[in-house]
């Protein structure tokens, strides 16, 4: 049994989350479902998210930019040695500290032009001009291994982007792990992006895409109108009314032409695109504005679903996670959305919380890491083979001096 720590900070840059998981192996040698013992959320301090969110929008220098990765690094190595602090774990106890860093940036794959590179012959036109995925994450890891004297994985992403994959959404590897004894059923994570996964007990029959926004344009209405994080239990859009020009407005984005597997992320339903619709239809309450950008996330979701998972009537449950599972109103109208035959309810009904979920993920994928176990699923992120995603770090007490 190894007990792993998992972290996360995802693209509602709400906070980091810490999570102690307990991994055994099952009979087939891959990592059981995990058992988690528990969760807790750090901020950001202010001066250092403020400067994530102009990075967010390509406002900072190259040399900020630098410095800002140590800087992050610093937060997740306070949030991490905290949290072992209060749980009484000592660097010894921990097999492995997971996260992935703060993505900055992310650029999809273009699909239709990768296999004309498929034979490997050049490389550099892959990314010159070329149509391969490439993203970026902050967080120095050596600070977290230094500050927490105990190895850490990060970076999961840039090997399956080098096998060709879209690196992006990463859940399915916890999904098959904690869901292929009861697959297939479809798994749902409601962070700032919302992404939708297909677990199945046969790897080649995931799949794995964003579906569009989670909260990040609610969460943009509340700061922009009220001066508040989120819409809480989605009040205040209970109250509205959708607007339908907007709404269509809404449907009408590209991001539903892109074929799965397909990422989005902040640059597709952040801020610069919802200023520019907020100002178009400013005559708008904030509650029919809530309203509609929230209907939009759960037809979003519905229409990715059924536009892209051919096997649906095979499917009976749908789980969900993430911080937006707490917008009960947002669960309500993708209740009303789903079709029908599935039914959705949270991954808190099979042990996984909710809340903690992508930062239960890290913990899994850095423990296939260390343990050198395939841990990208090629079906569901398009790679051309299985590999081990993550980079290591080796903390101090390793050194033999
Ligand atoms: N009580 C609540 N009511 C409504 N929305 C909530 C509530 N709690 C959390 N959220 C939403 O969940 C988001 C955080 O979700 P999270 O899963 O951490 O996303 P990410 O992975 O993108 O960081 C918040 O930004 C907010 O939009
Ligand atoms: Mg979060």
């Amino acid at each position: 049994m190894a007990k792993v720590i998992g972290l996360n900070s995802g693209s509602s840059f709400d906070g980091i989350d810490v999570v102690l998981v307990e991994i055994n192996n099952g009979p087939d040698g891959y990592p059981a479902r995990p058992k988690f013992i528990k969760g807790k959320s750090y901020d950001w301090p202010k001066a250092v998210g403020d400067i994530v969110l102009k990075a967010f929008e390509n406002k900072i220098s190259l040399f900020e930019f630098n410095r800002l990765n140590y800087l992050a690094g610093a937060v997740y190595a306070e949030s991490a040695r905290a949290f072992m602090q209060e749980t009484g774990l000592k660097p010894g106890d921990v097999e492995v500290i997971g996260y992935d860093g703060q993505t900055v940036y992310q650029e999809p794959p273009v699909h239709d032009r990768l296999p004309e590179y498929a034979d490997g012959k050049d490389l550099v036109s892959r990314w010159l001009g070329g149509p391969y995925a490439c993203g970026l994450q902050i967080g120095e890891p050596s600070i977290v291994a230094a500050a927490c004297d105990t190895p850490v994985v990060t970076h999961f992403r840039p090997m399956d982007h080098a096998l060709g994959g879209t690196g992006a959404p990463l859940m399915q590897y916890l999904d098959y792990v904690a869901f292929r004894d009861i697959g297939p059923i479809l798994t749902l994570n409601i962070g700032g992006i919302a992404n939708c996964q297909l677990a199945h007990p046969d790897r080649s029959k995931m799949m794995a895409f964003d579906t569009g926004p989670g909260n990040v344009m609610i969460d943009h209405v509340m700061r922009v109108r009220y001066n508040q994080a989120y819409d809480t239990n989605g009040e205040r859009a209970r109250s509205g009314k959708v607007d339908e020009k907007l709404m269509a407005k809404l449907k009408d984005h590209d991001f539903f032409k892109r074929p799965v597997p397909r990422s989005a992320w902040r640059l597709d339903f952040g801020s610069s695109y919802a200023d520019a619709f907020m100002e178009e239809f400013d005559h708008l309450s904030s509650e029919d504005m809530l309203a509609t950008v929230t209907e939009f996330a759960a037809y979003a979701i519905t229409r990715s679903i059924t536009d892209n998972v051919k096997t649906l009537n095979e499917i009976s449950t749908i789980m969900a996670s993430g911080g937006g599972t707490r917008n009960a109103y947002l669960m309500d109208r993708l209740a009303a959305y789903m079709p029908t035959g599935l039914r959705l309810t949270v991954s808190d009904e099979f042990g996984i919380p909710a809340a903690f979920k992508e930062a239960i993920k890290f913990a899994v994928l850095a423990h296939a890491t260390v343990n050198q176990l395939a841990n990208n699923i090629p079906a569901a992120s398009g790679a051309s083979g299985f590999a081990i995603l993550g980079k290591l770090v080796q903390p101090p007490c390793l050194a033999k001096v």
